[in-house]
């Protein structure tokens, strides 16, 4: 693929499996110059930086807490000198269900990590280096942000205030900083397994692409926004979702 992102520095939340890892690696193998990458557990992200190899640096810790999030930015310009890009990609699924019925504790942590988290990594940035710098941001947000479902009321809540979010810091941060959103479909990964998992044939099936979407698929389309390629494009939530939205956004809904 062309998008390049030469000599960049960044720093991707929730990098030690699924779409997360996949962006760390799509980022080094884009020409990145380093890549910070975070998660709660600290074995496991030691040993996907071993993989990905010496641009890869692990900073352990929770993505909502302003400490970590202070410490891993430090940590970039303090390795590399400089922090050009930030993909707010950890997210959570505690309390799935109806809105009615979701446990209060289960929705303040989905609220806190998938939607004040990437303010506070924003924010973070901005003020360590991107104000003075310029650089990039891309958030994870979902077609659960686009359309409504019976099962993932918080979660979808959370993701359609991240996408506009997005749009929000597009407005406050340009010039200098763009700042873009994918919205992704079912990816074969853990957070989504009770997606997929039980019937991957009819998951599949929903969309119009007739598969699942793929971790790289994902990687691939965040590298492009914060690539060059990307230059005039802020402040767009881009679906990466097999055609899910542009056929009517049928509900995501488990199946079985
Ligand atoms: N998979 C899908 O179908 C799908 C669809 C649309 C959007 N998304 C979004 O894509 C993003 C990545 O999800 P995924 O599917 O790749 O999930 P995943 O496979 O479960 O990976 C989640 C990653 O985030 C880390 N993480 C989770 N909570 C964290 C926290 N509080 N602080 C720091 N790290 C945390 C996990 O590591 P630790 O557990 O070690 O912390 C792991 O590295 C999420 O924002 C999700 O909402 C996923």
């Amino acid at each position: 693929m062309d998008a390049r992102v030469d000599g960049k520095v960044a720093l991707v939340t929730g990098a030690s499996r699924g779409i997360g890892a996949a962006i760390a690696a799509q980022l080094l193998a884009s020409g990145a110059a380093g890549v910070v990458i975070t998660g709660r557990r600290p074995e496991t992200l030691e040993e996907v930086a071993g993989r990905l190899g010496e641009g890869a640096v692990p900073v352990a810790g929770n993505a909502a807490d302003p400490d970590h999030i202070e410490a891993a930015v430090a940590t970039a310009t303090r390795r590399f000198g400089r922090l050009d890009l930030l993909v707010a990609n950890a997210g959570t699924n505690p309390g799935a269900g109806p809105l009615m019925d979701v446990e209060l504790s289960a929705l303040d942590r989905t609220w806190e990590v998938n939607l004040r988290s990437p303010l506070l990594w924003a924010r973070a940035a901005w003020h360590a280096a991107m104000a003075e710098h310029g650089g990039a941001i891309v958030t994870i947000g979902s077609v659960g942000g686009i359309v409504t479902s019976p099962v993932l009321g918080a979660y979808n809540v959370s993701k359609a205030g991240l996408h506009h979010l997005t749009r929000q810091l597009a407005l406050e941060l340009a010039p200098g900083v763009r700042v873009n959103a994918v919205a992704a479909s079912v990816v074969r990964t853990r957070l989504s397994e009770a997606l997929w998992a039980a019937d991957e044939t009819a998951a599949a099936a929903m969309h119009p692409l007739g598969r699942l979407g793929d971790p790289e698929d994902v990687a691939r389309a965040v590298t492009f926004l914060l690539s060059d390629a990307a230059a005039w494009i802020t402040g767009v939530v881009l679906p990466v979702d097999g055609g899910l939205t542009g056929a009517g956004g049928s509900a995501v809904t488990p199946q079985g």
